[in-house]
């Protein structure tokens, strides 16, 4: 049987042809898949997974991956053909994605619960046993939607172009996935009956999983058209785990400020502070939280993707090959690349570094401007150009902008320094120097606190509100103000002030 056969992976998004039969080893290296010990099977380090079709392959894989492994679709690539069209998830590309395991108040109650922090372009969902708090197993996917974009506006025109119907379904279908990945059948806790599952994530994937219109989030005045709380049972999702759990969709705060972001209040207690703290998730969007005890203002920023390394000439996630952080080492640049692999691109939390040692050797001014040449040579064959750096500055502008025009709006004395939790992944790596260096952020560093997967920690906070309809969320959520920013015109006016790049580091300098 000879033909072409096609080969789609995942999470790049990218697809090629092979001849039927073909050696998967082949075919892979020419895409940068490496194989460190020469494809004899002795590593483990060239796994991927059968996402949808079958691969052809040696025995000898048991000796190096579990039953479970196989069981999820694990194989080792330099060990397999290519028989028939298959999409594979290659483990060298996994984006970074972020768990959670910070201590939390509870009430125990008996069974299981699964919180799910379901992100514009990654998901994770962690086991919980209700009566200990403790997490039994932790699941991750990349968002089904990622290869169509990285950008909401991208979803909503696809979803508005008829494929509504089926962005829910896939979505379903991965976070039902998901979660039934969490239960081994050998464990004890298999035998425990699972009662609930509490999903956080912004507007637009509260819409779609739920099946409601996301319309409306594409015209002003950008309002979800139903933002409450949205619960189903497993059953009616069709997963046939757990079929009398309850799953709840966690409400929104406002067009572009979903769950994810009310969870990250809850969970760094800032509702609770006497004096005010901002909080920032830098992800696809840029929101920003300002508050107190008193009063709790939010919004949502057009930052775009830029510090998820989207829009950029090299970007890409933090995945393996990607330039996660840039020193100054005796006046000279150096990368640090995930996976101690040949750089590939760069991602956010490298984007920031290198704008920042640019800004540190004079090669960039703080207009801005590239001051030597079109570009600046970061690695063999990964660079930064004028058009990257100008992306970072309306970003960074637009994150800068939203808060103090927020902090005014709460009546917060502005000179006075405030406690800033930076939340999802970017905001774990972004190293808080460079942060300051380029003018994203003013705090002190010793006030900068990045808070992890908040949005993680707050659904499995919900787990244990949930028998109370969850008064606590509802009424945090009752509390906070949204602020539209597009027509603001402070925020106008501060975000042309905010573009250009500090003039001088006010910290001893970041050489090393
Ligand atoms: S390359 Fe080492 S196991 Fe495949």
């Amino acid at each position: 049987m000879n033909g072409q056969v096609t080969l789609r992976l995942e999470p790049l998004g990218r697809t090629i042809e092979v001849t039927r039969g073909a050696s998967l080893r082949l075919a892979l290296q020419e895409c940068g898949v490496e194989f460190p010990c020469g494809g004899r099977g002795r590593c483990g380090r060239c796994r991927i997974r059968q996402v949808d079709g079958f691969l052809d392959g040696g025995g000898d894989q048991v000796e190096i991956l579990s039953a479970r492994e196989l069981a999820q679709g694990w194989r080792l690539a330099c060990r397999c053909t290519v028989e028939c069209d298959v999409t594979l998830e290659v483990g060298q590309w996994e984006t970074v994605i972020l768990g959670d395991q910070s201590a939390f108040a509870f009430e125990p109650r008996d069974g299981l619960g699964i919180a799910v922090d379901l992100g514009t372009t990654t998901i994770v969902a962690q086991l919980v046993d209700l009566r200990s708090g403790r997490v039994l197993a932790v699941s991750t996917a990349v968002n089904p939607h990622a290869v169509h974009g990285a950008d909401v506006m991208t979803r909503i025109d696809r979803a508005l172009a008829g494929a509504r119907v089926a962005m829910t379904s896939e979505l379903r279908e991965s976070v039902g996935g998901l979660c039934s990945r969490l239960f081994d059948p050998q464990s004890p806790h298999a035998r425990m009956s699972l009662e609930r599952v509490v999903i956080a994530g912004n507007t637009l994937m509260h819409h779609l999983f739920c099946g409601i219109d996301p319309g409306p989030l594409a015209q002003a005045p950008f309002e979800p058209r139903e933002g409450g709380l949205q619960s189903f049972r497993a059953d009616e999702l069709g997963w046939c785990f757990g079929p009398h759990a309850v799953v709840s969709f966690l409400p929104c705060i406002g067009g572009f400020v979903g769950s994810d972001v009310l969870c990250g209040i809850a969970a760094t207690g800032m509702a609770r502070r006497s004096s005010p703290a901002v909080l920032i998730d830098l992800g696809t969007n840029g929101e920003i939280v300002v508050g107190d005890s008193e009063r709790l203002l939010c919004t949502s920023t057009a930052a775009g993707p830029a510090f998820e390394g989207g829009r950029i000439g090299m970007g890409m996630r933090a995945t393996t090959g990607a330039i996660s952080e840039v020193v100054v080492e005796r006046g000279r640049i150096r990368v640090r690349v995930i996976g101690n692999s040949v750089a590939r691109g760069i991602c956010g939390s490298g984007l920031v570094d290198a704008v920042a040692a640019g800004l540190e050797l004079g090669l960039i001014d703080p207009s801005g401007r590239l001051a030597g040449g079109k570009s600046l040579r970061l690695a063999p064959g990964v660079e930064l150009t004028q058009h990257d750096i100008r992306q970072l500055q309306l970003a960074k502008g637009a994150i800068a902008a939203g808060v103090r025009t927020l902090t005014a709006r709460s009546g917060s004395d502005a000179s006075r320094s405030t406690t800033t939790y930076l939340a999802g992944a970017f905001g774990n790596y972004v190293n808080r120097d460079a942060a300051r260096r380029i003018g994203l952020i003013d705090t002190p560093e010793t006030l900068i606190e990045p808070v992890g997967n908040s949005a993680l920690l707050g659904a499995k906070m919900a787990l244990f509100d949930i028998d109370s309809g969850l008064q606590a969320f509802d009424a945090l959520r009752s509390r906070i103000e949204y602020v539209p920013l597009a027509a603001d015109l402070d925020f106008q006016q501060g975000y042309l002030r905010a573009l250009n790049f500090p003039d001088r580091h006010c910290d001893q300098g970041r050489s090393r």
